[in-house]
């Protein structure tokens, strides 16, 4: 199987930004999606958007936190597609702030988000893949994890976990799984400045405003990944505006 069309993709934190975009992207080309996020109501207004269009979509309200929630996820692309193709892990939370704030919810939420979450979905879809003899992970990253830079240490600790988990499964998968690494840089998303410190929250804001790329740019690149034959492996993609230093 190679392309886009027909594929069902699983993707997790799909109620807003780059999973919508990466959904409606998919969408476009014939993917049949399981759209996973807390917010039922911004997640609902995402599937109704694609089947309006001719698309196919069924939303779930997944935590990735939650082990079970993910296993509902993967378990509703095999109850309403009869397989599962593809794991987009994008779920994710950019609370940031400095050390001497010491927000430690926010610091919880970062490793539960980005390094628990990423495993409950290893958990739940590893196994249906290796039944198919086939699947793709493809997981959202950050260029947080190639520079780090205050006020974003813990942020960057977890993306970069992102990175090291996702080249452990690459290496582990074997010759009939795909595993890919998307980081973006800066992106146009409400996720920028949620949460956090509030001095960090205007600055990303006041940043992301003038020099972030659309989130169809990692749409667009999370498509690249999936649309390629089956034996070819594209396991690392960075994107970033040309300004981001
Ligand atoms: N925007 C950027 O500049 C940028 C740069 C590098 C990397 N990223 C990464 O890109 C990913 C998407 O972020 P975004 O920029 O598109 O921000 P966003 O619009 O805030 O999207 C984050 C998504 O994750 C979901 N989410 C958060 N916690 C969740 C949880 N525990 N369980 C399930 N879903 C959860 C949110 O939905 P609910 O609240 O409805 O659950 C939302 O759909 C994140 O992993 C982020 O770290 C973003």
């Amino acid at each position: 199987m190679s392309g886009i069309e027909g594929k069902v993709v699983a993707i997790t934190g799909a109620s807003s930004g780059i999973g919508a975009a990466t959904a409606t992207h998919l969408a476009e080309r014939g993917a049949r999606l399981v759209l996973g996020a807390r917010r039922e109501d911004r997640l609902n207004e995402v599937v109704d958007r694609i089947t309006e269009q001719g698309g196919s979509a069924v939303g779930v309200v997944v935590d990735v936190t939650r082990r079970d929630d993910l296993k509902r996820l993967t378990d509703t692309a095999l109850d309403h597609f009869g397989r599962l193709d593809v794991l987009v892990s994008n779920a994710g939370t950019m609370a940031i702030s400095p050390f001497d704030e010491l927000r430690q919810d926010d610091w919880d939420a970062m490793v539960a988000t980005h390094i628990t979450g990423l495993l409950n979905g290893i958990g739940a879809a590893l196994p249906v893949f290796r039944r198919q003899r086939s699947g793709q992970f493809v997981n959202v990253g950050s260029t947080a994890a190639y520079v780090v830079k205050p006020p974003q240490a813990v942020y960057a600790a977890t993306k970069t976990a992102v990175k090291v988990l996702t080249e452990g499964l690459r290496q582990e998968s074997g010759p009939d799984l795909r595993v890919t690494l998307v980081s973006p840089g800066f992106t146009h998303t409400e996720g920028v400045g949620k949460g956090g410190s509030p001095e960090a929250a205007a600055a990303a804001v006041r940043q992301r405003d003038e020099i972030a790329m659309p989130p169809s740019a990692i749409a667009s690149a999370i498509g690249y990944a999936i649309e390629q034959p089956d034996g070819v492996d594209v396991s690392e993609i960075v994107v970033r505006p040309t300004v981001q230093a």
